[in-house]
């Protein structure tokens, strides 16, 4: 059975689910973060280490403005809510990607990653204005100018997830088989779930099913 530590999520159709059931987009983000909150129970349940969820990619920023503005008055309100629980239930809360939000929300996600991250139960990896090229690319130029040798290493420590293991399982909910710029680098040798199922839809027996389906995979590695 393979251990797992580290599961990371592109959680996708949360539109598509709103539009279907309420003729509204935004009615889908919203039923999202139920199970936002289910996979984190489930992911503390099952001794999971890491969870990695994409929230927004650099590419969202071509919505809408009104659903872009949807989705950070949703994050925000959810932070508010969240980070004391976070903080009680010994969660740490990590940023993957760049803070250029309102100053609002810069200085919630800030003030928030500083007051768990000594915790150490489970960390909440939350991808957000995150774009594994721009990642790249940023680490790249940043080892250049500090002219250091470029190794594979290096690049890992100058990515946005600098000393966090690299994911067991990537999971992408919404019945679509792509990566959209997400952990290009870091998933070389994750094993890859694609469920059919809209993000809200998506609930523990999905979740479960997937795990079990993990563990029992042959993890070669290049070996035979
Ligand atoms: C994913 O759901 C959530 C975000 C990108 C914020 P979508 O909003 O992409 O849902 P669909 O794919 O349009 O249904
Ligand atoms: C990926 O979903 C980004 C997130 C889940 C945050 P998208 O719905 O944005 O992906 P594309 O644009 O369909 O590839
Ligand atoms: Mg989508």
């Amino acid at each position: 059975m393979n251990p797992l530590n580290h599961v990371a999520i592109i959680m996708d159709g949360n539109g598509r689910w709103g539009l279907k059931k309420y003729n509204s987009r935004n009615k889908g983000h919203r039923a999202g973060l139920d199970t936002v909150e289910k996979v984190i129970r489930i992911s503390i349940k099952h001794k999971i280490k890491y969870l990695t969820l994409y929230a927004f990619s650099t590419e969202n920023w071509r919505r809408p403005k009104t659903e872009i503005n949807y989705l950070f008055s949703l994050l925000e309100n959810f932070l508010k809510v969240k980070s004391k629980q976070f903080q009680k239930n010994n969660i740490k809360l990590k940023i993957l990607g760049e803070k250029k939000f309102s100053k609002k929300l810069n200085n919630l996600l800030i003030k928030s990653e500083k007051i768990t991250k000594n915790n150490d139960k489970l960390q909440i990896n939350l991808a957000l204005n995150y774009g594994s090229k721009k990642e790249i690319v940023n680490a790249v130029s940043k080892i250049k100018n500090k002219k250091l040798k470029i190794t594979e290493k290096c690049i890992a420590n100058y990515l946005y997830t600098k000393n966090i293991p690299d994911p067991d399982m990537l999971i992408r909910t919404g019945n679509t088989t792509r990566l959209s710029n997400f952990l290009l680098w870091q998933i070389s040798y994750t094993e890859i779930f694609f469920s059919k199922k809209l993000w809200p839809d998506f609930n523990e027996a999905d979740f479960i099913k997937l795990i079990n389906k993990f563990k029992k995979i042959k993890r070669n590695y290049g070996e035979v």
